[in-house]
């Protein structure tokens, strides 16, 4: 067990993290110690509910159900949630609990930032994306036709409980693009935390089969160090003016690859996984780091089995690139690898970047 505090100095404010791997029977009770004789509401992931609605034992009216994907962090679906709550008469002093993926956390989390202009919001995230990263920090929000997270809130939850029982339903494909996100940690560790003593990147090289194996000890371990990383950052740079933009090493490259693709074709860690390595090549061209490294690098990705995803002219992730919300005047914004576990932001023009990747 290992309970984490996140700090928000600005606002004075701080939150527990909870992380556990007790049996789940127990996490009802715990939120609702959290709550306080409140009132709440809980908005589940469907594929969660059906595992887990009945060791968990909600009462079925305080229940609203998320279908499953992406696609239902929708504007339809956050109107919905707000209906339910409002059909619920809940009071800013109540609570909403969101219980499921990185989906569910950030559309009940959007709804919670808004209802009455906020009202108190627990997060038990069920999948290692949202354990490791959206359940911490803050980041709620919904996607429009426009694109994706374009309407949301930083907005940080009273609590977040992290059961690592959770992982054991989920499938391999989902797990793995969780791990994604937590072999990124390993290479931004010391950027995050210059003082953190973890070594991320020798205990994924020497846990590498312990971890596809979901070996409940060393997972808490895992998750516990990726959330203390997180927390350091976001206690720092709460709204991304500076040091949270690290948190997207990878992403430049895995955004175009996930709108090239309709968010379809592969999972976001898988996306991540290959923006590390063309973010890693990048860097070699640059001189920012040597060879050595890169195979340092690749080295410990392999061990974990992603396959290659399908290459794409360079002109057309380059243009998705430059309009990517991240993108500024002009310019796109990379996180690249300059030391061992460390990284760095560094800007291209797009003619400036396709010259770069064809050298
Ligand atoms: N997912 C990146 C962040 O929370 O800033």
């Amino acid at each position: 067990m290992n309970n984490l505090e996140v700090n928000i100095k600005s606002k004075n404010k701080t939150y527990p993290i909870y992380i556990d791997n007790h049996d789940i029977s127990g996490l009802k009770n715990k939120i609702l110690k959290e709550c306080n004789g409140k009132n709440f509401v809980v908005i589940f992931n469907q594929k969660v509910y059906k595992l887990y609605s009945k060791i968990l034992d909600f009462p079925k009216d305080k229940i609203f159900v998320l279908k499953d994907g992406e696609k239902e962090k929708n504007q339809k679906n956050y109107l919905k949630i707000l209906d339910f709550v409002l059909s619920k008469k809940l009071k800013r002093e109540d609570y909403i609990i969101a219980i499921g993926g990185g989906v569910v956390g950030d559309i009940a989390g959007f709804a919670a930032s808004t209802y009455m202009r906020g009202i108190n919001f627990i997060q038990v995230p069920t999948t290692l994306l949202a354990m490791t990263d959206s359940s911490v920090g803050g980041k709620v929000a919904i996607n429009t036709k426009y694109g994706k997270n374009l309407v949301g809130a930083f907005y940080q939850p009273k609590a977040v409980f992290i059961n690592t029982n959770f992982l054991k339903s989920l499938d391999l494909n989902q797990y793995k693009s969780g791990l994604g996100e937590v072999i990124k940690y390993g290479f931004i560790e010391k950027s995050c935390n210059p003082d953190s003593e973890v070594n991320l990147l020798n205990f994924l090289n020497e846990n590498y089969e312990k971890i596809l194996n979901k070996d409940s000890y060393i997972m808490e371990k895992l998750i516990s160090a990726c959330v203390e990383l997180k927390i350091k950052v976001v206690e720092n740079d709460e709204k991304e003016s500076g040091l949270r933009k690290i948190l997207n090493y990878g992403h430049t490259y895995a955004h175009a690859v996930e709108k090239l693709t309709n968010y379809t074709k592969y999972t976001h860690g898988e996306c991540v996984i290959e923006g590390i390595k063309f973010a890693l090549n990048l860097s070699v061209k640059q001189n920012l780091i040597d060879k050595e490294y890169q195979f340092l690098c690749s080295d410990i990705i392999q061990k974990f089995n992603y396959k290659p995803l399908m290459t794409f002219p360079a002109q057309k992730y380059i243009q998705i690139m430059t309009t990517d919300k991240k993108a500024t005047a002009n310019h796109i914004n990379f996180i690249l690898p300059t030391q061992y576990a460390q990284v760095q932001e560094y800007k291209f023009t797009a003619e400036e970047l396709l010259n770069l990747v064809q050298k």
